[in-house]
């Protein structure tokens, strides 16, 4: 087995692009009202792209499959479905969001995290056949629930290898939430589903599953959780003889770039495409290698515009206040996640500490910013500008104070804008919420 690489090479991504021009970020402002987004279609169309190109020296069938999770916008998965990749779901209503936008079961791999028998006959009545599962119990339901709907289903067990993970989320902690350990003895870990799926007729074993983390920093973590698999897998076949390998899915977490240096999918392939043959090798067959991706696919496609609505002197801070707010980027206050922000037009910097903050009345709502961000000449009625937003933003919105949600515009490939997502009225919001809908008494 090839030594895992110490360091990673780290390059720049341009964070620069998409590139908008101020005079449209204005007209739409005008226009539509902010805070809005606004997604770029040939970033996430660069995207799938550049990790096709990272793996194309793989030795085997290679797919990427977009974590719909990241942003479930219509217009979003409609790209990603013409540019025929697979797509990770996670929930019976993401199957419906696909459907919808023209995808096809065929190119599904199915993760949930409830397991209940419903959700499975649901997603194999809607024609999903690669479906991993993460519990015992979880497997006895998707048994049951072949038995219900009939036809065979190819399956994968997530595994967690409990690795150590440098990355701004982790989900292979030892004894986490997610997976089966490869080493355990209960029913709930990897040999006793493994033999399981075996024995049951319905189900044809397809190979294994772990994701390790979001925002990854060192991609070596890869190379020791595929080391461990291999010593399950070979130590597997010693106990219940040969199975088949024919998927091997290292799950997303490939970072994008926020305004700091991070490893691209070039160093990530560059860490384990010679493992990833030396184990084709291993296992006497060459495997479909999946990569799934929710942030790197669709972070950097997307800016948010909001506009400054006042401005307040305070000691030795100015304090900037904006018309968005965390209510918009969940992660500004949950995990004090920075976005590298710029105001429109720009201007020079004042000796004052320049400090954003949103509109909620919540002393969470301030943004973390660095001198990575652009504050200068930010004065009432001017434009900033968030970048990176395009991934687990506008999924986790909220209409804290009564903030309807925004619009959302895409530029497409032929640089035509288009309104993908219409702005709420409070008038809707209103009816959404009940409204003047009659209390009506429910029998219990
Ligand atoms: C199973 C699984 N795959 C893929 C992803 C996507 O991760 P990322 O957006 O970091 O690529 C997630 C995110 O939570 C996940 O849970």
């Amino acid at each position: 087995m090839p030594e895992p690489r110490a360091n990673p090479v780290t390059k720049v991504r341009n964070l620069t692009t998409p590139k908008f021009d101020d005079q449209e970020l204005y007209s739409l402002a005008e226009k539509f009202g902010t805070p809005y987004f606004l997604i770029d279609e040939g970033v996430l169309r660069k995207n799938v792209s550049e990790i096709e190109q990272a793996y194309q020296k793989f030795k085997g069938p290679f797919r990427v499959a977009y974590s719909i999770k990241a942003n479930f916008n219509p217009a979003v998965i409609k790209t990603f479905v013409s540019e025929g990749i697979m797509f990770d779901l996670t929930a019976s209503n993401e199957l419906y969001f696909l459907m919808k936008c023209g995808g096809s079961p065929e190119n599904v791999i199915y993760t949930s995290i409830t397991e209940t028998v419903a959700e499975y006959e649901s997603v194999i009545k809607g024609g999903v056949r690669k479906i991993v599962v993460s519990s015992y119990n979880g497997l006895l339901n998707l048994i049951e629930a072949t038995s219900r709907v009939g036809g065979e289903v190819d399956v994968l067990v997530r595994v967690n290898p409990e690795v150590h993970v440098k990355a701004e989320l982790r989900f292979s902690m030892r004894h986490g939430k997610f997976g089966v350990p490869l080493d355990g003895e209960s029913d709930d870990s990897a040999l006793s589903m493994l033999k399981k799926i075996l024995e049951t007729p319905s189900l044809k074993f397809d190979g294994f599953h772990f994701h390790l983390g979001s925002q990854i920093e060192d991609p070596s973590c890869y190379s020791e959780a595929l080391e461990k698999l291999e010593s399950f897998i070979l130590g597997a076949r010693r106990s219940v003889g040969t199975f088949p390998i024919n998927t091997i899915d290292i799950g997303g977490g490939l970072p994008t770039s926020y305004g700091k240096n991070v490893p691209v999918p070039a160093d990530f392939s560059a860490t384990i495409l010679e493992q990833l043959s030396s184990l084709a090798e291993s296992f006497g067959s060459k495997f479909t290698l999946i990569v799934e991706s929710g942030r790197y696919l669709s972070a950097d496609s997307t800016i948010l515009v909001s506009r400054i609505v006042n401005v307040k002197r305070f000691g030795d801070n100015k304090y900037v206040y904006l018309d968005a707010g965390y209510n918009n980027l969940a992660d500004s206050a949950l995990l004090r996640h920075e976005y590298p922000v710029e105001v429109i037009p720009g201007g020079s910097t004042t000796h004052q500490k320049t400090v954003l903050v949103g509109r909620l009345c919540d002393s969470l709502d301030v943004f973390t910013t660095s001198s990575r961000s652009k504050l200068g000449g930010a004065e009432v009625g001017k434009l900033v500008v968030f970048r990176g937003v395009g991934a687990y933003s506008i999924v986790l919105s909220s209409p804290f104070h009564c903030q309807p949600r925004p619009y959302i515009h895409m530029r497409d490939a032929q640089g035509k804008y288009m309104v993908v997502r219409k702005g709420q009225t409070v008038e809707e919001l209103f009816d959404d919420e009940g409204g003047d809908a009659p209390k009506a008494s429910t029998s219990v």
